[in-house]
């Protein structure tokens, strides 16, 4: 994997570069439409590429691991044969997963022991066998395997979290720097940083994350509950010594505006699930605010869902459409609904990556926070 800056914004700490991975180059900074089981829901691979213009969506390490299961992936020759999805995929390495199951997971130094939400099965994740996994799920760029702590969290639990996820990323190290990719292309490894909402243990998880010198790194932990300036502030903190010259993901983030904050603090990757999820419930994010398509009030207005982006579904069905299709509960809504928040998501981001190269992204960032926080 290779980054490139091409453009530093001078009113802040925005950037704008390029990742390239064996699957294609990324422009940053990006937004990853979340693929959890290998499919963006409700969105064709052929839709994301044309229409969303995504350019790399995320898997998880824990629900392909459960289904379809190893054996079948690995027979399939990879995940990008699997699904067909050709550009790059990152895959969460479960940390994140196994830690949303808190009533039936079991935290230990050598690993976690977790049962299956789909049939109760037994099973056990270290730091070693989720390099294996996400060797053999063939993802681009795979992460380490981390604790995620909640918030609020107590200092002590915080600390003796963030100090056994360092030795786990030591552990996943050690564990992909002596495998190889399957498939004849090379894999890259991002480390996390976790710290919760604590300025000491941010620095030192970051200054230690650093010091692994890996090819990118990630920010965990966040936008677990606390409030957003909270957020920004670890964000901060933690850009300001995690390497200028790498990627930086912030995991998890988040609204539109979250991640036009985080772009100027430094952040060039986010993925999250709100775009999609969000949609299946008639929420739109759009160019000029946030639409409940489920409103009364848009049950005849026959414009675009949102005619600035210019793409398909964007200016060829109404408001009015989208709406009955929500209210009669189609498939076709959640179709619809999905590719254009996603189609959204894309949009701001490349907006925000002009706006950098052409030194015009504060003032640009400022304007949008108000339009994408509104309620229209
Ligand atoms: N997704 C969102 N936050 C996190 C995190 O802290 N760790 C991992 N592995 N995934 C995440």
């Amino acid at each position: 994997m290779d980054f490139k800056l091409v453009a530093e914004d001078k009113g802040s700490k925005a950037r704008a570069g390029v990742v390239t991975t064996a699957h294609g180059e990324i422009l940053t900074p990006i937004f990853m439409p979340v693929g959890t089981a290998g499919t963006v829901k409700a969105v064709h691979q052929r839709e994301l590429h044309d229409d969303v213009k995504a350019q790399i969506i995320l898997g998880n390490t824990y629900h392909l691991y459960l289904r379809p299961g190893l054996d079948i992936i690995e027979a399939a020759g990879g995940l990008h044969k699997f699904n067909g999805w050709e550009k790059p995929i990152l895959t969460d390495s479960g940390g994140y997963q196994v830690y949303s199951l808190s009533g039936t997971r079991k935290i230990k130094e050598e690993g976690v022991t977790f049962k299956s939400h789909i049939d109760g099965s037994k099973h056990v994740f270290t730091p070693e066998n989720v390099m294996d996994i996400q060797r053999t799920i063939g993802a681009d760029i795979i992460m380490a395997f981390d604790e995620c702590t909640p918030y609020p969290c107590e200092y002590g639990y915080a600390r003796e979290s963030m100090e056994m996820t360092h030795r786990w990323l030591k552990r996943c190290c050690d564990r992909f720097d002596e495998t190889e990719g399957k498939y004849g292309y090379d894999q890259t490894l991002f480390p996390i940083v976790q710290g919760s909402t604590f300025k000491d243990l941010r620095i030192k998880s970051a200054e230690t994350i650093a010091s692994f010198g890996r090819e990118g790194n990630a920010i965990g932990g966040l936008s677990v509950g606390e409030p957003h300036e909270m957020m920004y502030e670890q964000t901060e903190v933690v850009c300001d010594i995690l390497p200028h010259d790498k990627p930086r993901y912030l995991m998890g983030v988040g609204t539109p505006e979250n991640i036009l904050e985080c772009i100027a603090l430094g952040v060039d990757m986010f993925d999250c699930v709100m775009p999609t999820r969000n949609a299946r419930n008639g929420m739109l994010f759009t160019s000029e605010g946030i639409i409940n398509i489920r409103n009364e009030k848009w049950k005849d207005d026959f414009s675009p869902i949102d005619p600035n982006l210019g793409g398909y579904v964007d200016t060829f069905y109404s408001k009015a459409y989208l709406r009955h299709l929500v209210i009669s509960k189609e498939i076709l809504a959640a179709q619809i609904a999905s590719i254009h928040n996603l189609s959204f998501y894309l949009w701001l981001v490349k907006e925000a990556r002009e706006q950098i190269q052409k030194g015009t992204f504060v003032d640009w960032k400022n304007k949008m926070v108000k339009k994408v926080t509104t309620r229209l």
